[in-house]
């Protein structure tokens, strides 16, 4: 981890992962079934974008329940996950039994400089109480040629989100405080570009993009149940509410999604960043 020399920058950091991990434990065991339908649709960009192919050594950081690993295993990479969760960890093992799997932050990876082809991210930079900190890491653990990949929640442009926040704005009350990122917004190409850079990425190594996906949910209702099940920040927010401020947010969440019927389900449109680094021989 780099120096930190001003003590109200340590404890901030310290008070942000504190928080995410105290949240990421309790989510763990519903995660699989309430939230990583939301990511899922990203990992075969994401496994593109870290060049993930037959024999790539590729590490999944942030891995929770081992969404991504799985899929860059079925690819036919040599896949492992770490996420700082013992409890995602915990799950992770269980569902997919040939991965080797570690407890461990994403700031400070414990592999040896350039020990993977890759690395890949879906949705865990915005968790990281620095998330340059945790990209120079993913550098430091990845070979000269090989690239890192991520992805973040795009704001302004995510259906899924926008129903829930707009939903509390109408029904609900503020949450009360809770930690800040110290790391600010993750939440567009230039904030990606940007962390890039500050990783140690040069421009002309550096990509970022919106991407579009759906998340499926079998009832509008869901979409509620599921972010209050399968999520941090958000799921503290549903869990200030009186019954019946929250109520009154399910009921007008699910009739925003209802407008996403598609055959049976409801297809909720989410929109992501996929950011890529491509590690220069040069570069340390
Ligand atoms: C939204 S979940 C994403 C999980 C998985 N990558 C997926 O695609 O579904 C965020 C994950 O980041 C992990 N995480 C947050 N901060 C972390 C840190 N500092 N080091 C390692 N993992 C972290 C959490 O435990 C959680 O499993």
């Amino acid at each position: 981890m780099p120096d930190r020399p001003d003590p109200s920058a340590a404890r901030a950091h310290e008070a942000y992962r504190a928080f995410e991990h105290a949240g990421w434990e309790n989510a763990a065991a519903r995660y699989e079934a309430a939230f990583a339908g939301a990511t899922r649709p990203y990992v075969p960009l994401l496994l593109d974008a870290a060049g993930a192919a037959p024999g790539t050594a590729l590490l999944d950081v942030a891995c929770g329940t081992g969404v991504c690993a799985r899929e860059a295993a079925a690819r036919g990479a040599v896949a492992a996950g770490i996420d700082f969760s013992a409890a995602m960890i915990e799950t992770a093992r269980r569902l997919h039994r040939g991965i080797a799997f570690h407890v461990g932050d994403a700031e400070a990876l414990p592999f040896a400089d350039r020990s993977f082809d890759a690395v890949a991210i879906n949705f865990g930079a915005h968790h990281f109480p620095d998330p340059a900190a945790a990209l120079r890491e993913a550098r430091r653990v990845t070979r000269a040629g090989g690239r890192i990949a991520f992805t973040v929640w795009a704001k302004g442009v995510n259906e899924a989100f926008a129903i829930v926040f707009a939903a509390v704005r109408a029904h609900g009350a503020a949450a009360g405080n809770y930690p800040a990122p110290p790391g600010g917004d993750l939440v567009s190409e230039q904030d990606c570009l940007g962390l890039l850079a500050r990783a140690g990425f040069a421009p002309e190594c550096a990509s970022a993009r919106r991407v579009d996906a759906v998340w499926t949910l079998d009832r509008p209702q869901d979409l509620i149940d599921r972010f209050a099940a399968g999520t941090v920040r958000t799921a503290r927010l549903l869990a200030a509410q009186t019954p019946e401020r929250l109520a009154a947010i399910r009921t007008a969440a699910a009739a925003a999604v209802s407008r996403f019927r598609n055959g049976a389900a409801f297809d909720v449109p989410t929109a992501a960043i996929l950011a890529t680094g491509t590690v220069a021989g040069d570069e340390r």
